[in-house]
């Protein structure tokens, strides 16, 4: 019986845990689209829309009301060309968003994802060469820069780089210093791997590559933590405030690798495609909804993880309570 002693009852059990949930360390994902009164499901993410501003604020409303006070933002623009240029315009789609979040739901802490691939005609994360066979680094990085801080005028209290282009979080600091933003935080996107379960995503934010793929600029699946810490540790230097690790469950290895590595707060996402995967097997009636995903989310803060950014977080708010 030694090994069920602390089995017997709930109280029991509540006793001894070590992982705690809440959701104050919960991020919402949301994609943010042009028009009003707008709601497009994304059909392979069921229960997720993208949302004209004045839809979104009502779900951050909501959300901030349930106790989710910081969400992530994707913006799917008016349109596209090859450069992106419609990401550092001040009347884009997640600047409007941001603005209109800052005077309508005071509390909420935004993040803006800055990234071309939602933006771009071809769907790259930054302006390719000629023949369309890499994206061109420093040229991205310096574009990053001017959305950044663009972002950062509207509002964002956060500027998470997506893109895996070298040196981004360096240039990113230094140019929200020179702005004038310097109080405005870093979460890179450290630690990302190219994966097979953004593909819901893709779907949601428009943004397929046309050609190709990402796996000249993100990370290889099979490479070990070592490169992991690698990313994550330069990100640090450079001035990343939280580093992040994406997908979040089939890599919960390197996010406690990282955990162990760094000195600034762990952000795991759990990506489209876990979501994916829950919500089919639960609509199927093959799994348990709820206690699948309460038993997703404590295995990634098991892990290691600080925050977890997650497209159930409004469920899970709700599932904590109880
Ligand atoms: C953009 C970006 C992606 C995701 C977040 N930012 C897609 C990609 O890299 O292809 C994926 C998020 C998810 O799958 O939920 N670079």
């Amino acid at each position: 019986m030694r090994l069920r002693r602390f089995r017997r009852t709930p109280t029991l059990r509540r006793l001894v845990r070590e992982t705690r949930l809440s959701p104050d360390n919960l991020v919402l994902p949301l994609f943010v689209c042009p028009g009003a009164g707008v709601e497009k499901p994304v059909g392979s993410m069921p229960g997720v829309a993208q949302q004209s501003v004045d839809r979104l604020v009502e779900t951050c409303r909501a959300a901030f009301a349930e106790g989710i006070r910081t969400v992530l933002l994707f913006g799917i623009p008016e349109h596209k060309d090859a450069t992106g240029s419609s990401a550092w315009s001040s009347d884009g789609i997640v600047q409007r968003a941001l603005r209109a979040l800052t005077s309508d739901v005071p509390g909420l802490v935004k993040i803006a994802d800055v990234c071309f691939c939602e933006y771009t005609s071809h769907g790259h994360c930054g302006p390719t060469s000629e023949d369309g066979s890499t994206v061109k680094n420093d040229e991205t990085v310096q574009r990053l820069v001017r959305q950044a801080v663009n972002h950062a005028k509207a509002g964002a209290a956060v500027i998470a780089p997506s893109g895996m282009m070298d040196g981004t979080v360096g240039a990113l600091r230094r140019g929200l210093d020179a702005a004038g933003f310097a109080g405005v935080s870093i979460l890179a996107y450290a630690v990302k791997y190219a994966s097979a379960f953004y593909g819901p995503f893709r779907d949601a934010a428009d943004s397929a590559p046309a050609f190709g793929d990402r796996r000249s600029y993100q990370m290889d699946p099979a490479r070990g933590v070592e490169e992991a810490l690698l990313e994550a540790r330069l990100d640090v230097e450079q001035g990343a405030d939280m580093v992040m690790v994406k997908p979040a469950g089939p890599y919960l290895d390197v996010v406690a690798a990282v955990r162990g590595a760094v000195d600034v707060p762990v952000v795991a996402y759990q990506v489209s495609g876990e979501y994916a995967m829950l919500e089919a097997a639960s609509r199927n009636g093959w799994i348990d909804r709820e206690r699948a995903v309460l038993e997703s989310l404590l295995s990634i803060k098991r892990a290691g993880a600080d925050l977890v950014i997650t497209y159930y977080a409004e469920l899970l708010a709700k599932l904590i309570e109880k």
